[in-house]
């Protein structure tokens, strides 16, 4: 039984910047007029109260989301994020932020496809609700992986597939590459985006590692820990695995990273900002 829900983290620094590359990966997939399907293994709800119990009983909004808000960001993709949370609210107070899904759905045009999977039963039910009359749009209640396997490649045959565990169940660190693999195989040109934790940084390394040596294919590793590494301390950052990234994604990060280290960076922490491309092994 899942027991993870988005509702207590969303809008949180991880939040901030899983979004702002999925803004970046789909502005440049929009550059084509030909359509593209983004497909969300791990959907959640797809849109977010911050004034809900759960919101309010973390506070991690304030530490993301919350902090940009209030400033007057120069032009550019971090801007464009924050807009987009602008858009769904209308007083301009920050009270509802938008999910993966939701902002897929204010990015895409007529011609383009969503496809959403989500196994939580509550999650799902809300997701249903908000996202299934769309048009162009499948949400299923299944397995991440069994959607990847079902619905992969999409009818475009271009697009952006983002995989976004929660990480609750400890074997998702084994079976993510192993289902990432065959469904790389499958859809060969499509962006695929994951996300990771930071907990303890020898841990994550071990995962990247495997998630490497897995796929063994050159990628682009984006990272933002806004606390100093840590033992014990819970969530110190988080990061994006990207594999066959827009050739402008790695440039565009930079003037981000230097904004979220300035504004989400946590007083009295060694904050960390990473760029780098890893190459297969030939
Ligand atoms: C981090 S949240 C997703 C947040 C969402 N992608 C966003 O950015 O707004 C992870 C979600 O994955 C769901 N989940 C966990 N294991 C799953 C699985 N095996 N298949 C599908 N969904 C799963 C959880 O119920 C949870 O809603």
């Amino acid at each position: 039984m899942l027991s993870y829900r988005h509702s207590f983290h969303a809008g949180s620094h991880a939040d901030v910047l899983k979004h702002v590359v999925e803004i970046a990966i789909l502005n440049y997939l929009k550059q084509k007029d030909t359509p593209f399907d983004y497909h969300d293994t791990h959907a959640g709800a797809g849109f977010y109260a911050l004034s809900s119990k759960e919101a309010k009983k973390t506070g991690e909004f304030e530490n993301g989301i919350g902090r940009l808000y209030q400033h007057k960001l120069p032009q550019g993709l971090l801007s464009q994020y924050v807009e987009l949370v602008r858009q769904i609210n209308p007083n301009d107070k920050l009270s509802l932020y938008p999910g993966s899904p939701q902002i897929a759905e204010l990015l895409r045009r007529p011609q383009d496809g969503l496809q959403l999977t989500e196994l939580h039963p509550t999650d799902f039910a809300l997701l249903k609700k908000r996202f299934a009359d769309l048009p162009r749009t499948r949400v299923a209640e299944i397995d991440a992986y069994q959607g990847l396997r079902a619905m992969l490649p999409p009818l475009a045959k271009r697009g952006l597939v983002l995989i976004d565990p929660s990480y609750e169940v400890k074997t998702e660190y084994q079976t993510l590459p192993e289902g990432l693999l065959p469904a790389l195989k499958r859809f060969a040109t499509g962006v695929y985006a994951i996300w990771y934790p930071v907990i303890e940084r020898r841990h994550t390394e071990q995962f990247l590692q495997t998630l490497f040596a897995t796929i063994n294919k050159d990628c682009l590793r984006l990272e933002f820990c806004p606390f100093s590494d840590g033992h014990g301390v819970g969530m110190t950052g988080s990061g994006m695995m990207v594999f066959n990234p827009p050739y402008t994604l790695a440039e565009e990060m930079k003037p981000v990273m230097a904004l979220l280290n300035k504004h989400l960076s946590m007083p009295g922490h060694r904050p960390r900002t990473l760029i780098r491309f890893h190459a297969a092994e030939v």
